[in-house]
């Protein structure tokens, strides 16, 4: 567990320190990425994040989205089933709030919950990842409560999303964590398995 512990701080530490260029310049290598893959492309429901503790940055990307008409989502810690989060349907207009970590997501509304099963692509966050796939989060457990049985789920799909900084040798995995089919970084896109 201290070598999970370890490498969450030393990983979060890297990204933290990435300039603003940096991050600009990933964001935009990204975006290209992404804006010419199969499956994003004939995706109509797209789950994503908005950065926090030096991620990638997805705002370009969701513009792009919101310009081709496609659905975005963002995850909502869940009011009272702890540990799990909900999918909320993201526009311009959107009320947001910042929850209990201080990550602003949007004010919850039943109406704009989007069943996982609906979802065509989930773009995970993750702290570290392998090139087995292999994902080390924040240490909530959130996704991996959420990707648990993925396959299941009608079409979904998950893609972890990550700077190039963030991959390592090996994860030190435990029983629970759930690993990724694909990743894509700013340089490069991993199919895992
Ligand atoms: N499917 C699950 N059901 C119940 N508890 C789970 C499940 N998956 C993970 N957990 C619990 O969540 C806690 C955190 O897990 P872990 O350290 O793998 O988080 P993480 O993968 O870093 O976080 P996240 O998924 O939020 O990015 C662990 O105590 C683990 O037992
Ligand atoms: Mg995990």
């Amino acid at each position: 567990m201290d070598k999970r512990v370890a490498l969450r701080q030393s990983i979060r530490a890297k990204r933290q320190q990435l300039s603003r260029t940096e991050q600009i310049n990933a964001s935009n290598l990204l975006t290209q990425r992404l804006v010419s893959h199969n499956k994003i492309h004939s995706a109509t429901k797209i789950a994503l994040y908005l950065a926090n503790d030096g991620e990638l940055e997805l705002m370009l990307f969701i513009k792009w989205c919101w310009q081709q008409g496609k659905q975005v989502y963002l995850p909502v810690l869940h009011p009272f089933c702890s540990g799990h989060l909900l999918f909320l349907l993201f526009e311009e207009n959107s009320t947001m709030i910042d929850n209990h970590y201080g990550i602003s997501e949007p004010k919850l509304d039943v109406s704009k919950v989007c069943p996982l099963k609906q979802l065509d692509i989930i773009f995970t966050p993750l702290v570290a990842f392998d090139s087995t796939g292999a994902r080390l989060g924040m240490g909530g457990g959130f996704y991996d409560r959420t990707l648990a049985n993925w396959q299941a789920q009608h079409n979904l799909y998950p893609i972890g999303l990550a700077h190039d900084c963030q991959q390592v040798k090996k994860i030190p995995n435990q029983s629970w964590d759930i690993p990724l089919p694909e990743i894509i970084t700013p340089n490069q896109r991993i199919i895992c398995n």
